[in-house]
C-alpha cells in the first residue's frame, strides 16, 4: 500500500517507521497541506497534524478521492462538515481520538461500567484524569472527552467540568501536562464506600501509529465514515 503521511511530526515519524516494517511504501510526507498531484500516487493518507490544519487536509483528501485516516485532535466540532463532504464525494474517512487498540477496548469497558452504575449515579462521583506531554495543544484530550461522552450517554451525569469547585453532579476532568508522557487516562467512579479505578497508559507513540496503520489497511477499499469500533469489530 502507498501511504501519504500528512503531518510529519512525532506521530508522522512513528507511522513511517511502522509502515515500513509492515511492507508499505511512503508515497510522500508533508508538513503542509498535501498537493493533489502527489496525493494521486497514494492508496491512503494518514493525517496527524495540528488542530487548525486537520479539516483542510481532510477536505483535500476527500475531494481527491483518497481514503483518509485522521488522528489529529482538537478539531472535532467540524466533524459534521466532514460527513457532508464524504457524502457529496462518495469519500472514505476514519477518525479516532486514540488509535491504541487497548484504549478502544477500554472505551467499551467504560461504557458498560457507566451503564451498570447509572441507576446508582447519585452515590458516585466520576473523575477522568488525563496526563500528556507538554506540547499537546488541546486540553482536555480528545480521549477524555470520548470517555466523558459514554458517562453522559448513560445519563450518569449531565455534563463535565474542569473546575474542581463546581464538580457536584458533574464529571470532573483533570488535565495535567508533564514532560515526555505519551498518554495516561484514569477513570474513577467513587462513592463514600468504594471506588472503581481504570487506567490506560500508552508506553510510547508506536501504539497509536500501529493502530492508525491497521485502520488504513482496513479502510483502503471501503466507502463511508468509520471508527475504530468497526475496524476492531467491537
Ligand atoms: N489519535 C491518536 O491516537 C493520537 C495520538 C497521538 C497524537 N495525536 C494527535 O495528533 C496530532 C499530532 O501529534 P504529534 O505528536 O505528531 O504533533 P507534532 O509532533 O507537533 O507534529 C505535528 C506536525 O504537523 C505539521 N503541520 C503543521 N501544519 C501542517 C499542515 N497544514 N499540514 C500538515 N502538517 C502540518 C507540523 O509541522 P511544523 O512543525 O513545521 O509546523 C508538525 O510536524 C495532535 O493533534 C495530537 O493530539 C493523536
Amino acid at each position: 500500500m502507498n501511504i501519504a503521511i500528512i503531518g510529519y511530526g512525532k506521530m508522522g515519524k512513528s507511522i513511517e517507521k511502522i509502515a515500513k516494517v509492515r511492507n508499505h511504501k511512503i508515497s510522500f510526507f508533508s508538513n503542509k497541506s498535501p498537493c493533489p498531484i502527489l496525493l494521486k500516487k497514494s492508496d491512503v493518507a494518514i493525517e496527524f497534524s495540528r488542530p487548525d490544519s486537520a479539516f483542510k487536509n481532510i477536505k483535500i483528501c476527500i475531494e481527491n478521492h483518497i481514503p483518509i485516516v485522521c488522528g489529529t485532535t482538537g478539531w472535532i466540532e467540524k466533524l459534521h462538515l466532514v460527513k457532508d463532504l464524504c457524502e457529496k464525494n462518495n469519500g472514505t474517512f476514519l477518525y479516532s481520538s486514540n488509535f491504541s487498540i487497548g484504549m478502544n477496548i477500554f472505551h467499551e469497558i467504560n461504557h458498560k461500567l457507566s451503564k451498570l452504575l447509572s441507576p446508582y449515579s447519585i452515590n458516585y462521583e466520576v473523575k477522568i484524569e488525563e496526563i500528556h506531554h507538554k506540547e499537546k495543544l488541546d486540553k482536555p484530550s480528545g480521549t477524555a472527552l470520548v470517555l466523558a461522552k459514554s458517562v453522559l450517554n448513560n445519563q450518569m451525569k449531565k455534563t463535565w467540568t474542569l473546575d474542581p469547585n463546581k464538580k457536584k453532579d458533574k464529571i470532573l476532568i483533570v488535565s495535567k501536562r508533564i514532560e515526555n508522557i505519551p498518554g495516561i487516562h484514569i477513570v474513577t467512579y467513587q462513592s463514600k464506600m468504594e471506588s472503581i479505578e481504570m487506567q490506560h497508559k500508552a508506553h510510547n507513540r508506536d501504539v497509536f501509529a500501529i493502530g492508525a496503520i491497521i485502520a488504513a489497511e482496513w479502510i483502503k477499499d471501503k466507502k463511508g465514515i468509520f471508527s475504530m469500533k468497526e475496524v476492531l469489530g467491537i
